[in-house]
Formats: structure tokens, C-alpha cells, sequence
């Protein structure tokens, strides 16, 4: 099976300029989406992992089924707003746009290890904010898994020295 063949391109999506790499066609299909699911898992039981992170939205449709496979823990590193109780935030820039991202404070116990899981690596904005949450909270990132880097984007350079594995890349 080719993972790409799920992932569909759309050109001046959000904004001109822009390719959009949509994986939801790969979520539609159970074969494709359990596939990345194990690929992730696999890397992840080399790394013992206490907890996986997610940044929203598509984080979590990533992040969950591992948790859910290795039977750790997962906790949403969530939009400026959304989330009820104490948090830390972090101000990042996207591909196209600004966010803040936050997660509550007790999500992640110092010590812990953690591996952030997303659906795509561009810029490396979210990913460089979601570690500096996880670490504040005193975690050790030990793994980033996506299924898309978009290499010409240089997100890799922005989070040097962590382990990256990307199912694919554009
Ligand atoms: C997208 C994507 C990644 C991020 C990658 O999320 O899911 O999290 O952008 O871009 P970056 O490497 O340049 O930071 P987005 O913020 O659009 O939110 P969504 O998942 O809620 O659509
Ligand atoms: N997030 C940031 N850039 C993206 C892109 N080109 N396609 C899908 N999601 C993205």
C-alpha cells in the first residue's frame, strides 16, 4: 500500500500560494489509516513513551489511536480558549497565520516521556510550540511522529536535535 495515494493535494488552499495536503481521504479508508496508525506505534515501542501529545485539531486523530494501541495516555495540546483548567500557552506563526497553544498544566509529569504526534510537519511552527509546552511542563520529548513533512517548508531545521519520523514527504 502507498500512503500517498490517500493524501490529496489542493493548490491556493487556505490562501494563494499554498498546496493543501488533505489526509482525510486516508482516515476514510480503515486499510490506510491503520496502516500509519501501526507505522507510528512501531516507532513509538522503541522510545518507551508515558504519554503522547497531540496539538489540535489534527493531532488528535493521529495521537489518539497510538495512545490507544500502546494503552498510554493523551493529552490535547489545544487552541488559546478551549481547554477548562490551569494552562501554559505558547504564541507560534503558521504557514498562514498566527495561533497560541496551550495545554493544561498537569497534563504531563516532570519526568515523563512523550511523543507529539501530528498529521503534517510545514513550517514547524506547531510542533517547535508543542514541545516548548510539553517541556515547560518539565516532559522529554523523545519522538515526533507525522505523517507528512513538507521538506521545501525546512520545519526539521526549527526543531533540531529531536527525533523525527515523517511517514511521507512532499
Ligand atoms: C496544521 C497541521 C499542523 C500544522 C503544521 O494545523 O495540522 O498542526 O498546521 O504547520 P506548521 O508546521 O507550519 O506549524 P492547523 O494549525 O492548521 O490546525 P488544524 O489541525 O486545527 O486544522
Ligand atoms: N498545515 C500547514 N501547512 C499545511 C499544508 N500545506 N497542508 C495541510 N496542512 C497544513
Amino acid at each position: 500500500m502507498n500512503l500517498k495515494d490517500y493524501i490529496a493535494s489542493i493548490p491556493d488552499y487556505p490562501t494563494k500560494g499554498v498546496i493543501f495536503r488533505d489526509i482525510s481521504p486516508l482516515m476514510e479508508d480503515g486499510k490506510a489509516y491503520r496502516e500509519a496508525t501501526n507505522q507510528i506505534v512501531d516507532y513509538a515501542k522503541e522510545k518507551k513513551i508515558d504519554m503522547i501529545v497531540g496539538p489540535e485539531a489534527r493531532g488528535f486523530i493521529i495521537g489518539c489511536p497510538v495512545a490507544y494501541e500502546l494503552g498510554i495516555g493523551f493529552a490535547p495540546a489545544r487552541k488559546k480558549g478551549k481547554l477548562p483548567r490551569e494552562t501554559v500557552e505558547v504564541d507560534y506563526a503558521l504557514e498562514y497565520g498566527h495561533a497560541t497553544l496551550t495545554i493544561h498544566k498537569d497534563a504531563i509529569k516532570p519526568g515523563q516521556r512523550v511523543l507529539i504526534c501530528d498529521d503534517l510537519l510545514a513550517t514547524g511552527g506547531t510542533i517547535a510550540a508543542t514541545i516548548e509546552l510539553v517541556e515547560k511542563l518539565g516532559g522529554i520529548v523523545v519522538g515526533c511522529a507525522f505523517l507528512v513533512e513538507l521538506a521545501d517548508l525546512k520545519g526539521r531545521d526549527k526543531i533540531k536535535g529531536y527525533d523525527i519520523l515523517a511517514l511521507m514527504e512532499f
